[in-house]
């Protein structure tokens, strides 16, 4: 609980709730609740799925700051609650809510949870005090705003900017690793950068690096020349003056019959800027570097992916990144107990860094089980894990190998088979940590249900015995 004065506009007692499931939610959940203790509100912080209908409904005011994962779906945390919570009947009369529902427009259920809690909420009659705000990314200004101007509706004071993330800042590229050659799968890059200033090397084991990728400056250059354009022009563009080059390097470029021989102005009115590319931090602070694991993609027709081909093949070395850390709580280490690490493909980066973590406290009780497509190719850090089996950092490490086995193994596979000795494990206060593609999340999500129960899987959501960073 986090208290100030009593403040006039919300009655004084606010309850902040978040769900969250990379870290974002969380943060503007702790941005508003301070901007409201500035005011003199006494400030309730909690997480969605912990609360209960009857702590809702003491709420007074209740803002609800909340993501939507998966396709549509709850953030882990609030899966319980959209289960068994969001179907029950609730007395909320008294209580006045809003919501700030994140979510991203690309996928078809825009902030789907959100708005479902927001009618959820409303037809357990709790007083709608705003429409609920939606945003799409982080970079939704006009959306953020709002919310901004609804928090100052309850007496807040704070700015948008404040509730934003900060800006980027540029890193170095410093090395760049092919970790799979030869692999039937895609090929995966270890990618290396070091920071402007050594007080940036601060992050924890579960922790996410966010990238402005950006076109090849072959592209650029082709687009210039087509058209007939100065690169060395200078305009504002998002409230900074920058050099078309530079403006046109973090953009979608328009194709010929797109804009066709529109003036530098006009032109740069039209372009998209990409949204930063999430990648799982590899590494921890104390190696000096920040290290991740980028899976290159490559688009029918040859074009790379925007952020992993910019990662991986077009920036160049010693060049600069522009790069924020973002603190993901959700996947951070719970415990100092036993832990069984589960994974598949470039899911290995956030495993790895939670494996340095549990290495440099010489913790003990850990147990890997990975999944790959071939064994000579893409055991990812393979070094890392035969020190880690060495020095007892690993107690257990299975792998499977799809393209080594028929029928083909899959990581989901071997939890599936490893039934008895992961209720051991769990019986013994372990703690699960998933990391990698939403496919392989599910599967294993599905088998450690099967050995576990879907209740049990949930109260260890709630009790921080389950985490995932998945993508
Ligand atoms: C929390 C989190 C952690 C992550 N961690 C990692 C990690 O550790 N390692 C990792 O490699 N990735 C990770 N990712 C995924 C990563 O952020 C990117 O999504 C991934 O690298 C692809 O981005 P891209 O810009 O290269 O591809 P994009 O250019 O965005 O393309 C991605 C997909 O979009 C489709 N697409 C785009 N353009 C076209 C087109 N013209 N025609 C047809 N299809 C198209 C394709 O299906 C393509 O595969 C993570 C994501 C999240 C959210
Ligand atoms: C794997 C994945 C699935 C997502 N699914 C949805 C979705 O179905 N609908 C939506 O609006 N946003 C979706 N998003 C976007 C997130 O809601 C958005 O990135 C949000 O800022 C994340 O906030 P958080 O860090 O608090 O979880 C998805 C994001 C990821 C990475």
């Amino acid at each position: 609980m986090l208290r100030g004065l009593a403040g006039p506009k919300t009655g004084g007692k606010v309850l902040v709730a978040f769900a969250s499931q990379t870290g974002a939610a969380e943060q503007i959940a702790w941005k508003s609740a301070n901007a409201l203790i500035a005011r003199g509100d006494f400030v309730r912080v909690a997480q969605l799925g912990a609360l209960t209908p009857a702590e809702l409904a003491q709420a007074g005011t209740l803002l609800v700051v909340t993501s939507t994962y998966g396709i549509g779906e709850s953030p882990d945390s609030a899966r319980g609650f959209e289960r068994k919570v969001m179907p029950m009947r609730a007395n909320l009369k008294g209580v006045s809510f809003a919501v700030l529902a994140l979510g991203d427009r690309s996928y078809e259920d825009f902030c789907g949870f959100g708005q479902r809690l927001d009618k959820w909420l409303a037809t357990n009659k709790a007083r709608r005090l705003f429409t609920p705000v939606l945003v799409d990314g982080d970079e939704d200004l006009p959306a953020m705003k709002q919310w901004c101007e609804n928090l100052a509706k309850l007496g807040a004071r704070t700015t948008v900017e404040a509730l934003m993330p900060a800006p980027p800042q540029d890193w170095f590229l410093e090395e760049r690793r092919l970790l799979n050659p030869g692999s039937p799968g895609g090929e995966a890059w270890s990618v290396s950068l070091t920071p402007p200033d050594p007080a940036l090397l601060n992050w924890r084991a579960g922790d996410i690096a966010e990238f402005w990728p950006r076109n090849a400056d072959s592209a650029v250059d082709a687009f210039l020349s087509e058209r007939a354009q100065d690169g060395a022009s200078r305009h504002v563009w998002q409230d900074r003056e920058m050099t078309l080059r530079d403006i046109l390097a973090h953009s979608r470029l328009p194709a010929p019959h797109e804009a066709p021989g529109m003036e530098a102005e006009r032109l740069i009115l039209q372009l998209q800027a990409y949204p930063h590319r999430e990648y799982s931090i590899a590494s921890l602070p104390g190696s000096g570097r920040l290290d991740v694991l980028v899976r290159k993609v490559v688009l029918p027709g040859g074009k790379l992916g925007i952020g992993s081909g910019w990662l991986t093949h077009h920036a160049e070395l010693g060049g600069r990144v522009p790069l924020r850390l973002r603190p993901n709580p959700n996947f951070h280490p719970s415990s100092d107990g036993p832990v069984i690490l589960i994974g598949a493909g470039t899911g290995m980066a956030g495993l790895r860094a939670h494996l340095l973590h549990r290495q440099k406290k010489g913790l003990r009780e850990a147990w890997l089980l990975f999944g790959e497509r071939a064994r000579a190719h893409d055991l990812f850090y393979g070094e890392d894990i035969a020190a880690w089996q060495a020095d007892g950092t690993l107690a257990r490490a299975d792998f499977a190998f799809s393209r080594d086995a028929a029928p083909k193994t899959y990581v989901q596979h071997l939890v599936a088979e490893q039934g008895g000795a992961i209720r051991e494990w769990i019986g013994r206060g372990a703690t699960i940590l998933v990391c990698g593609g939403l496919n392989m999340a599910a599967g294993v999500d599905e088998a450690l249900s099967a050995i576990l129960g879907r209740e049990k899987l949930e109260a260890m959501t709630g009790t921080g015995l389950y985490r995932r960073d998945i993508y």
